[in-house]
Formats: structure tokens, sequence, C-alpha cells
């Protein structure tokens, strides 16, 4: 067979990026600079903004500095959301601040491509990541907060395990009203519990 006629994804242009963890229909991969436009407009638009920690304008020189700090830190740890059947970039999920004596971190995600939204990636994402966490980087626990309106996000996350902690109260503003946040938490005893279901 001439070296030519091998075809491998990488050169039918379907995977240009390093996957660094795969999962059905989507992989994640370390943030490039090559993400910066992208990002650029999905942190400065509201239909996003409202459900993430953003209420002023994001510059594009912050992004930058999003970008390369993620790409030179260990803490955070961002990746990239990419859909697997077309190599399109849909999103980022991180985990920050990491703490290694308590083994246990925080978790974000944004699936900034409005039109993939509510089609299961987020859920796919987070386990991906929850996965990692406990398995490659031996956390214990897992927490995050999320705005009391944010239903999608509140389903995604007990569906994948997560339980209500807590609940400080009129927290947010956003929408010209004062809004709850929940905090919840995931220990990997109940990961284990549930991936063996
Ligand atoms: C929150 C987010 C990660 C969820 O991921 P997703 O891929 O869009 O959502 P999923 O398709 O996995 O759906 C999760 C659950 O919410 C439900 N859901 C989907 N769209 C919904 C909507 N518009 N309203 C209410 N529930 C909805 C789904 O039915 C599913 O529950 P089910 O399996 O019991 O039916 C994603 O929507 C996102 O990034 N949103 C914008 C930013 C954000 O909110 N980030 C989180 C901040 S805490």
């Amino acid at each position: 067979m001439k070296k030519s006629s091998v075809i491998t994804a990488d050169k039918q242009g379907l995977q240009e990026k390093p996957a660094f963890l795969t999962g059905k229909r989507i992989y994640l991969r370390p943030l490039e600079m090559t993400d910066l436009q992208t990002f650029y407009y999905w942190f400065n638009n509201p239909e996003l903004r409202q459900y993430v920690q953003m209420p002023y304008p994001v510059s594009i020189e912050q992004e930058r500095e999003f970008i390369d700090n993620a790409m030179k830190n260990t803490d955070p740890i961002v990746l990239a959301i990419v859909l697997k059947h077309a190599d399109r970039l849909i999103g980022d999920i991180f985990m920050s601040p990491i703490d290694r004596v308590h083994r246990k971190a925080s978790l974000g995600i944004a699936i900034g491509d409005t039109n993939s939204q509510s089609m299961g990636y987020g859920i796919e994402a987070m386990q991906l990541l929850i996965d990692y966490a406990f398995n490659t980087l031996n956390l214990h626990r897992l927490e995050l907060s999320v705005y009391s309106f944010n239903v999608r996000a509140i389903k995604c996350y007990r569906k994948l395990g997560f339980k209500e902690e807590g609940r400080s109260r009129e927290a947010f503003f956003g929408h010209g009203q004062y809004h709850d946040i929940l905090q919840m938490g995931l220990l990997e005893g109940e990961w284990w519990r549930i991936k063996s279901r």
C-alpha cells in the first residue's frame, strides 16, 4: 500500500487537535490561542453571561490572558469541549481551585455554542471531567455553585449525582432581581456507586 493512500482521522481533517479525554460524542482537549475569537464572542454574549459569573464586558486582552494562563498552569485545568463528528469547539469546562490537601476541587462548565445546548453534551463533558478528577487526580470531593434560576444546569448536576449542600439566599443579582445561589457537592464514593449501577 502506498503511504499516501493510508487514511487516518487526522488526514481527513476530522480531528486536528489532541484529545485529552474522549467520550462518545465529544472530546476534551487543552485550550489553544486559536480558540480566542470564539471565547471572546461567547463570554460577551448575554445569553451565556446570564448563567456564569461575568457581569462586565470581557476584552480580547482579558480573554487572551485567560487562555494563556490556562495553557501555562495546572490550576486552573481548562479544557475545550469539541464535537467529535464535526471537530467543532462548542464550549469549555474547568476545574479550579484544586485543593491537594483536602483533595477537592470546584468545577464549572459553559456550552458557549447556544445551538449545542440541551443536547446532552454538558452531561457527557462533566462525566469525563469527574472521572478524571477521581480516577487520575485522586480527588475526594467536587463542588460547584449554580444560580437558582438555572434549571437546566441544576438538572444536569443532579443527574450526575451532585447533592444540594447549601443555599446562599439572594446572593446574586441578575435580570433585575436577587436570586439564591445553590452549593452542590459530589463525593468520590457516591460517584463510584452511580457508575456501578
Ligand atoms: C448547563 C449546561 C452545562 C447543561 O448542559 P446541556 O448539554 O445544555 O444540558 P443537557 O442536554 O445535558 O441537559 C441537562 C438536563 O437539563 C434538561 N434541560 C435541557 N434543556 C433545558 C431547559 N431549557 N430547561 C430546563 N431543563 C432543560 C435536560 O432535559 C436534562 O435533564 P434530563 O436528562 O432529566 O431530561 C449547558 O446548558 C450550559 O453550558 N449552559 C450555559 C452556561 C451554564 O449554565 N453553565 C453552568 C453554570 S453553573
